[in-house]
């Protein structure tokens, strides 16, 4: 598997440095269309107690795809790169994908946010995004901010989406019996 990678990334993206986010970070070479598709991760799947923090490159390896499941790449690749960002330009299509969720010129950080697929406490730390609106410490519970539901529409990993659905339909139901 010399020179090969598990997962595809866009020709138009590549991983360089990014020293506030730990490292590295993942950027367009050339303008990217919204709706196009910027990666499709590979790796093995692995269960909630096969996740060990202890693992070498634990935060960049592991990204949450289903409840109790996780995608762990297989090595470091460019594509395990992508950053959080409070204002991000890309999310997810399905559970392995991103697409771009606007036209992104080259030249940017490509960047999710973590809200739409961490349901766990796996990955958590202080924001450097730099937005005005950063909300400052990303978090496992950040999916369940009613103001980031429609600010993400469509782009939240499906598990979560199943769980924002589940709380709607809770909310609407006891609003419902209160009006009764
Ligand atoms: C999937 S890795 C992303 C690649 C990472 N920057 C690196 O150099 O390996 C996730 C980790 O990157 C860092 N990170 C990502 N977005 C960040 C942000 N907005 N502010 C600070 N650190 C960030 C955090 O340490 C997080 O656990
Ligand atoms: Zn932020």
């Amino acid at each position: 598997m010399a020179g090969k990678f598990y997962s595809h990334l866009s020709p138009k993206l590549k991983s360089d440095s990014h020293a506030d986010k730990g490292g590295c970070g993942v950027f367009a070479v050339e303008p990217v269309k919204k709706g196009e598709l910027l990666v499709m991760w590979g790796g093995r799947i692995i269960t909630e107690d096969e996740v060990d923090p202890a693992m070498p490159d634990f935060t960049q390896r592991v990204l949450q795809i289903e409840e109790g499941l996780f995608l762990f790449s297989m090595a470091m690749e460019p594509a395990d790169c992508f950053n959080h960002s409070c204002d991000p330009n890309a999310g997810f299509t399905g559970q392995i994908g991103l697409v771009a969720m606007r036209d992104i010129e080259a030249g940017e950080e490509v960047c999710f946010d973590y809200a739409m697929c961490d349901g766990t406490h796996y990955d958590e730390f202080d924001c450097s995004c730099g937005h005005p609106h950063c909300r400052g410490r990303v978090t496992g519970d950040d999916w369940a901010r009613p103001d980031l539901w429609e600010r993400y529409a469509g782009y939240f990993m499906p598990y979560l989406q199943r769980r924002i659905d589940r709380l709607t339909r809770e909310v609407n139901q006891k609003h419902k019996l209160a009006m009764a």
